[in-house]
């Protein structure tokens, strides 16, 4: 931690923190894949190492001893020296190594958000990493610039290739990266090189001794029961009825306050299945988001979904180097741009819809805001006017996921009548949407979202098959009724606070007094309140409150040892209804966005989900939230038809306005021209 000036650790970086720049692979934006256990480890053998190399610690391959208790000031460090200081036996590195792993998650996650604060690397939406730009001095005598993460591993390739004396901290780390067989990942090595690693690993003691205990532990069988876990606490069928937010369809809530009874790692109960365990809180949310990936797959949980429409897989369920490949091919048709190129047709197919309302109407919001989301939305991404059918594709969308997904529904409810009926109407849109792109009658139009999926289909059909064309063409215009859903949040919201209303009315009434808003009108500035309304309405109202997992790999979250197979709810939104997070967090307050509160930068705001399958439509969702906010407050006046204290809500199988939620129409402020 405290080195000579031209090293990075001068940056004071922990040798954790240096053990993961160097880990880093630039081409794929993550680590290199290092088995959990064998990180864990590692990590752990590296805050050893540093407790060492500052005279808090002795160590050789017999005996761990303790020197000074004094606290370092490093919060990785501290909790480890305290944990050694209390101890009452004497025990070898290697039992340290091991005891200590199963928190190495959590240290590895505080290390990479300290990184990211530090500037050291830049973090990227599905949780992604890179090494920021931020130059600093190099070595004086090359004279070059490196970022820091740069720097750590120009350092190592010295070291290595060109014969330079290691320090002792960059011999512990040759070490410890040695010990989690990661080197010939990182170099093309040949005899030379490797026995030149051995050298290096052993040239210092303590590195010697810690690399070797790493090995060992490594070594030893992975299957190992990780030492001091917990059992996980069960929430009991009558403490779930009991809960008031259950009962109100508030799972944000109800997440959060069985966290803060039974702590951030809980199980609930499913009749007639295992229960479920939620993960819940800041920490989890980090941790879902930064590392997830490595222990839980999504492959599992929507397995009924695709076989419902008929694919092998989706999106949704894929994982690893496939999903990531999936995601950057479709990427650009869910862009924001995909929204701003087509204003103006959007603008006019709003206000077509919004023609049909009557001065004194009273709508349930998710009849009035679903289809006027989808007549802007299916144009878009499908190219055709989907108004007739949308109803019954939501209706099917919505079985189908109270079925196969959250198992609330049996299977035969998927072979009513009804449902087949249903079935059919979406069969009918995918056939129409294909219809519509012909490649003749695509020639001169813009590109939409279906093109995407359809180029990727025909430029390997073997990666998306035309089986599994199915779920994006059946699902797609699950946008219009998330949107319109959050939408009927916001309007509730902002319709309960008549001054907050007045400033949104403001806003729009600004942009839209000279015809229609352009791209470059919408700026943050222009719609700052509607914005931070919104944003507000995301955190308390939700439409999508938690992901759901299989654990893939053990792994210990918390001291919880969460096994292999597991069901999980990653309860992200709890933490919108958590204290720490948000202070006074039933308060609808939209200053709580603003500097210096700025309570949302951090993974405690997450109404777009955490990690590899955040959404991808995000950036355009906000945009077109905003637009819709802006033309119904700028031609409108809406009151809410009956005052309620919170909005009611259908919990699954997303969040979505109860039928009780209605709006009136009291006023047409504007023409719709
Ligand atoms: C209020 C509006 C919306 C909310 C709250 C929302 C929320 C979410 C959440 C939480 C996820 C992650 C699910 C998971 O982790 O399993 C997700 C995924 C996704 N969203 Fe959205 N979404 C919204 C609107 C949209 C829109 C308008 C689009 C497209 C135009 C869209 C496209 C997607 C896609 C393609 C994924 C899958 C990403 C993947 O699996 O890699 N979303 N959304």
């Amino acid at each position: 931690m405290i080195m000579s000036p031209n090293t990075p650790s001068a940056v004071d970086l922990s040798l954790p923190e240096e053990l993961l720049l160097a880990l880093l692979n630039e081409e794929s934006g993550y680590f290199h894949q290092v088995p959990g256990w064998n990180l864990n480890c590692a990590i752990a053998g590296a805050a050893l190492a540093d407790l060492s190399l500052i005279g808090r610690i002795d160590t050789d391959l017999e005996s761990l001893t303790l020197l000074d208790a004094t606290e370092t000031g490093h919060p990785l460090l501290d909790p480890i020296l305290k944990e050694i200081a209390a101890e009452q036996e004497s025990h070898n590195t290697r039992y340290w190594i091991e005891r200590l792993a199963p928190r190495s998650e959590m240290v590895i996650s505080q290390a990479l958000n300290a990184l990211v604060r530090r500037e050291i690397l830049d973090h990227h939406p599905g949780g992604f990493y890179t090494f920021t730009r931020h130059l600093r001095r190099g070595d004086t005598s090359q004279a070059e610039e490196y970022s820091t993460g740069e720097f750590v591993k120009a350092r190592l390739t010295r070291i290595i290739f060109a014969d330079e004396i290691p320090e002792p901290r960059d011999a512990i780390i040759v070490a410890l990266v040695n010990a989690c067989d990661v080197f010939h990942l990182m170099y093309l090595l040949d005899e030379e090189i490797e026995q030149r690693i051995q050298f290096v690993g052993k040239m210092d003691l303590f590195g010697a001794a810690i690399g070797e205990a790493v090995a060992g532990s490594i070594a030893a069988p992975v299957f190992r029961q990780p030492p001091l876990t917990k059992p996980i606490p069960r929430v009991s069928y009558l403490e779930m009825a009991r809960n008031r937010h259950l009962r109100a369809g508030r799972l944000p809530a109800l997440f959060a306050s069985l966290a803060e009874k039974h702590g951030p790692v809980y199980q609930v109960p499913r009749p007639f299945q295992e229960p479920l365990i939620v993960l819940a809180g800041l920490q989890m949310n980090q941790w879902a988001h930064r590392q997830g990936r490595m222990y839980m797959r999504s492959q599992d949980y929507f397995q009924g979904v695709n076989e419902a429409y008929g694919a092998a897989r989706s999106i949704h369920s894929m994982d690893g180097a496939d999903h990531f490949r999936y995601r950057k091919a479709i990427q650009p048709a869910y862009a924001r741009s995909t929204l701003t190129n087509r204003l103006d047709e959007t603008y006019d197919n709003a206000r077509r819809h919004m023609a049909s309302w009557q001065v004194g109407d009273s709508i349930p919001a998710q009849k009035m805001l679903r289809p006027l989301l989808n007549s802007q939305v299916s144009p878009l991404l499908t190219s055709t006017d989907t108004q007739d059918l949308i109803h019954d594709v939501l209706k099917h969308k919505m079985r189908v996921l109270n079925v196969a997904l959250a198992n609330i529904l049996p299977q035969f409810m998927l072979r009513t009548p009804v449902a087949k009926r249903r079935a059919r109407v979406t069969d009918e849109l995918v056939e129409r949407t294909l219809q519509a792109h012909t490649p003749g009658q695509r020639v001169g139009k813009p590109r939409d979202v279906v093109d995407e999926y359809l180029s990727l289909h025909g430029s390997d059909s073997q990666f998306l098959p035309q089986t599994d064309l199915g779920v994006p063409m059946g699902t797609m215009l699950m946008a219009s009724m998330y949107m319109g859903d959050q939408l009927g949040f916001a309007l509730y919201w902002m319709t309960k606070h008549p001054e907050i209303r007045d400033r949104v009315t403001a806003e729009a009434d600004a942009l839209f007094a000279n015809g229609d808003p352009t791209d470059a009108d919408l700026t943050l500035e222009n719609i700052d309140v509607t914005h931070r309304v919104l944003m507000e309405s995301l955190r308390m109202s939700p439409i999508v409150p938690m992901a759901m997992r299989t654990v893939m790999n053990t792994v210990v979250v918390e001291g919880y040892e969460l096994p292999l197979g597991a069901s999980i709810y990653i309860a992200n939104t709890a933490a919108h209804y958590m204290e720490d997070v948000f202070p006074d967090p039933w308060k609808f307050d939209i200053d709580r966005y603003l500097p210096p509160r700025n309570e949302h930068i951090n993974e405690g705001y997450s109404p777009y989900g955490l990690g590899t399958h955040s959404c991808l439509g995000f950036r355009w969702s906000e945009l077109h939230l905003a637009l819709n906010l802006l033309m119904l407050t700028h031609y409108f006046r809406i009151e809410l038809n009956k005052d309620f204290g919170d909005p009611p809500m259908d919990p699954f199988p997303s969040q979505s306005p109860s039928n009780k939620l209605k709006f009136r129409i009291v006023e047409q402020r504007h023409e719709l021209k």
